[in-house]
Formats: C-alpha cells, structure tokens, sequence
C-alpha cells in the first residue's frame, strides 16, 4: 500500500488558507489534516466546525477532523455536516467508567454517516486501547508528540505501536490505515515509514518549508529509502 501525505493546516497561514490548500492539493498531498483543539483537552485553541466548512469549500481533498477536545461526541455532528470525511477522536477524553459507551455511541454514528473512523492514541497512552474497537475502525492514529503545538521533535519510542496494532488487527482479520502525527519532517519519515506507517501528518515541516510542495514530495520518497 502506498503512503499518504497529510499536511496538517495547524502550521498553515491562514490569512492566506486558499492558496496553503490548493498549494497542497496541487503537489499531491491526499489528506488534509484538521487539528480541532478546545483548551480543555489540549493546552491549545484552534478552529471548529465553521473552518472546517469553509474548507470542504475550498477543496476535493480528504479532510480528516483530528478532534482534540474533551466533548468530541456533543460536536460530532456538527463536524459531520461541515464536511469531514474521516474522523479522529482521543479515548483519553473520556472517564474509564464511560469511556466504552460513549467511544462506541461515536463509531456508530461515525457509520452510519459514512465517515471514517478514526482513534487517536496519545503518546503515553498503551495501544492496546484501541484493540477493543478494531472492527469498528477504519484508522488508528499514532501520536508521536504530545498534542498541542505544532513543531514538536517525533517520541520515536511510539512507533512501534504501528507494528502492534497492525499485528493485532490482522489476527482479527481486518484492515486498517494507520497514522502517525507529529514530528514528521525530512529527517525523520524514512524511520516512520519504515516503522509500517500508511500515512504522515506533517505540518511544520510542510508548511513552515521555504518550498512546500518539495517537502510534500519528498516525505512520500521516504516510502522508497526507508
Ligand atoms: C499535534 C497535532 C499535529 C500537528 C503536527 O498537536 O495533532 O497534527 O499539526 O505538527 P508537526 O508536524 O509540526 O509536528
Ligand atoms: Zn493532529
């Protein structure tokens, strides 16, 4: 399987998110990465729903709603109707006593939008987290720095959760895209890749790039040097 590049508009100009966005769209990129942070879950505040639309506006591109906030189920719906195609949202949100019910109520709904399913899995967080949700999934994301800011140096003691998950879901049978996020740059995708990665999130190191679209090519040719 061949790797997607997802460019994380976190490190984006957003007085100038158009021409960012058709940059991206132009060099290949196949997922736009949409980093939702409410200050609560995350020490950082970023954009909602209405950016989100706006961006469906913008674009053909997947957009993938990384939910970095502590109600992601009250606002699921609204980043539904504003266009995502894929989700992801943090176990880590959730109470252990409540955290079953209200991941699986999301996956459900997720489904029958036809929407993909995403579980984002934070740095100290075990893996082995998602293992009860694999068959219900469509991509498990692979926090390689602790969420919140962009520009932060990849943990690369998370990506062998890449190869767990990936083994475990094939004993179950099923078939998922596994991401990483975080820390993905030049220097380290061949090491992300090589680790089983499907697809890299970056975003400093796309869009802070004197050339952007080069770095976006060049992250892909990680998948032939690792
Ligand atoms: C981290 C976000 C990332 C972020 C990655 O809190 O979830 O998606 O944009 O940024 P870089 O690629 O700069 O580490
Ligand atoms: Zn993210």
């Amino acid at each position: 399987m061949s790797i997607k590049i997802a460019p994380s508009v976190l490190s984006a100009d957003f007085g100038r998110l158009a021409e960012e966005i058709a940059m991206a769209e132009q060099a290949g990129a196949e997922v736009l990465h949409l980093d939702v942070m409410d200050a609560h879950f995350v020490p950082n505040l970023t954009f909602g729903p209405m950016i989100v639309k706006a961006i469906r506006n913008l674009t053909g591109l997947t957009l993938d709603a990384h939910l970095l906030i502590t109600e992601p189920d009250t606002y699921l719906d609204a980043f539904i109707e504003a266009g995502a195609d894929a989700v992801d949202f943090h176990l880590e949100a959730f109470e252990p006593s409540e955290r079953q019910q209200r991941a699986t109520a999301i996956l459900d709904r997720l489904k029958e939008a036809g929407v993909g399913r995403g579980i984002a899995v934070n740095p100290d967080t075990p893996v082995e987290w998602v293992y009860p949700y694999l068959e219900q999934l469509d991509s498990v994301l692979i926090m390689t720095v602790h969420p919140g800011f962009g520009g932060q140096k990849l943990i690369a003691e998370c990506l062998e959760k890449i190869s767990l998950v990936k083994a475990e879901a094939a004993r179950l049978g099923v078939e998922i895209s596994v991401g990483v996020d975080g820390g993905v740059n030049l220097e380290t995708a061949a090491e992300v890749v090589a680790a089983g990665a499907d697809v890299l999130v970056a975003g400093s190191a796309i869009f802070h790039a004197p050339d952007p679209p080069a770095v976006i090519r060049d992250l892909r040719s990680a998948e032939t040097a690792a």
